[in-house]
């Protein structure tokens, strides 16, 4: 079983370079399914998500060639609805935009339920169901509790008709679904209370390159005039903001100063904001931060919320640089019904955490001592690695193929920042 071992105590210091967003990239190439001709997208991160999908799509018929390292050339002019593989489309959540897009392209789609990081809570899909059924699907789910498998259907024999899809709770892999299935459908659809996220932009710009009309992505109204196909077209990923503020905050928990390269600094303002609150100090350039730890870190408090807010997918790393804060901090998930697995991993390594509901309180401990934790989820299991920082002796990392499938060469990149780190196969 592979495991990462950090020996604690380094400071970072030096340049790290930020991959395209990981959370973009997943729902562009599953849009490639919409196009009939090649697509070439760039600044693709080498994550297992992304590596997952593009084995889903080429089981589907897509012809992929991967013509440099971050560059993919994807032709799904010869796809076939309905025949992913299950047991490789359950091990990854974001699996379930191949229903918007098989439900565009070719009004039916039959996807096997998504799995992904189980963060300890329910995570439904029921808006996605519900926008699909606006648009004229009738969706059908099965589930088998006992062998926790399942899968969806969605039928629209007489095509996707655009109508008015309201959200009852702010989804990001709703609003990209309901994107998806209605680009190419006819007439107008409105996608009101509609997440925000930079991601969201960043389809709805791929899409308008590929031809479709989408209006508003960014804002809570999203329109989308349908156009009758899309055409292929080359285009770039976006900078993952999570990446680069998961190395923002592994600089200032360790003290350190470090330049993190392709950003968008507009995207990270409120990891920025945070920080600059707990007595760190961020530059920013154009395309760059630079943060500089000044001592220990201050207590705050903060919730996470859709964005513009504090982003869920941060807090377990911000977790565990207060778990070193002067005085006692409050994290509270606003997004998700139970976000702190990760808790009982960095108590192992002597922090005080305490977990009522959605809120921790996170109080002051002289030092955390290395330990064996596990990596719970993905975000969590990139928490334990800046504990691991930051801890006195050696902390060993298992389960780390979460960690994988969200962060680009983790180990060479933190090596290059001075941080004693390596990946063993036990
Ligand atoms: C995406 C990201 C994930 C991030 C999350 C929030 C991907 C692959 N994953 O997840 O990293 O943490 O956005 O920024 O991009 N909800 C419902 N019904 C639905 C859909 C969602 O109740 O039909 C709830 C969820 O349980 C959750 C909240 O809405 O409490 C937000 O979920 P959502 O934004 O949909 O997250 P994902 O798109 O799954």
């Amino acid at each position: 079983m592979e495991k990462l071992v950090i020996r604690g105590g380094a400071v970072l210091s030096g340049t790290v370079r930020i991959g395209g967003m990981k959370n973009a990239a997943l729902p562009i190439l599953y849009a490639c399914v919409l196009v009939k001709g090649k697509c070439v997208i760039e600044n693709v991160p080498d994550v297992r998500d992304v590596t997952m999908s593009i084995d889903i799509l080429k089981d589907m018929g897509a012809k992929i060639t991967r013509t440099a390292p971050t560059t993919y050339e994807i032709d799904c002019t010869d796809v076939r609805p309905g025949t992913s593989r299950p047991e490789l489309v359950r091990k990854l959540r974001a699996s379930y935009y191949l229903l918007g897009a098989e439900l565009g392209r070719f009004h039916k789609a039959h996807v096997s339920l998504p799995g992904g990081c189980n963060f300890g809570g329910k995570r439904p899909i029921d808006q996605h169901i519900k926008g699909f059924e606006a648009l004229g699907a009738k969706v059908t789910v099965e589930t088998d509790e006992e062998t926790e498998s399942g899968s969806v259907d969605c039928d629209a024999p007489d095509g996707i008709i655009g109508d008015d899809v309201f959200f009852d709770t702010v989804t990001v892999g709703g609003t990209m679904n309901i994107m998806l299935a209605a680009v190419t459908g006819k007439g107008n659809t409105m996608i009101e209370n509609a997440a925000r996220e930079p991601h969201i932009v960043d389809l709805a710009n791929f899409l308008n390159t590929c031809g479709a009309k989408i209006s508003g992505a960014g804002t809570d109204v999203i329109k989308i005039r349908g156009v009758k196909e899309l055409h292929g077209s080359t285009y770039a990923i976006i900078p993952d903001m999570i990446e680069a503020g998961t190395y923002m905050i592994a600089a200032a928990a360790t003290d350190g100063c470090v330049k993190i390269e392709n950003v968008i600094p507009k995207h990270l303002e409120a990891i920025t904001a945070k920080l600059e609150d707990v007595g760190v100090i961020v530059e920013e350039l154009d395309d760059a931060v630079i943060v500089t730890g000044r001592g220990q870190v201050n207590a705050t408090r903060l919730k996470t919320r859709p964005y513009p807010g504090f982003p869920t997918d941060m807090h377990p790393q911000m977790s565990a640089m207060l778990t070193r804060a002067h005085g006692t901090s409050i994290v509270v998930e606003g997004v998700y019904e139970n976000r702190f697995k990760y808790a009982e991993e960095l108590k192992k390594m002597g922090a005080d955490i305490t977990v009522n509901g959605h809120t921790a309180v996170i109080s002051e401990v002289d030092a955390l001592h290395g330990a064996e934790v596990e990596a719970v989820d993905l975000r969590a299991g990139v928490a334990m690695v800046i504990a691991g920082l930051i801890a006195e002796g050696e902390t060993t990392i298992t389960n780390i193929v979460y960690i994988e499938r969200g962060y680009d060469d983790i180990v060479g990149k933190l090596t290059a920042l001075g941080a004693d780190i390596k990946k063993i196969d036990d």
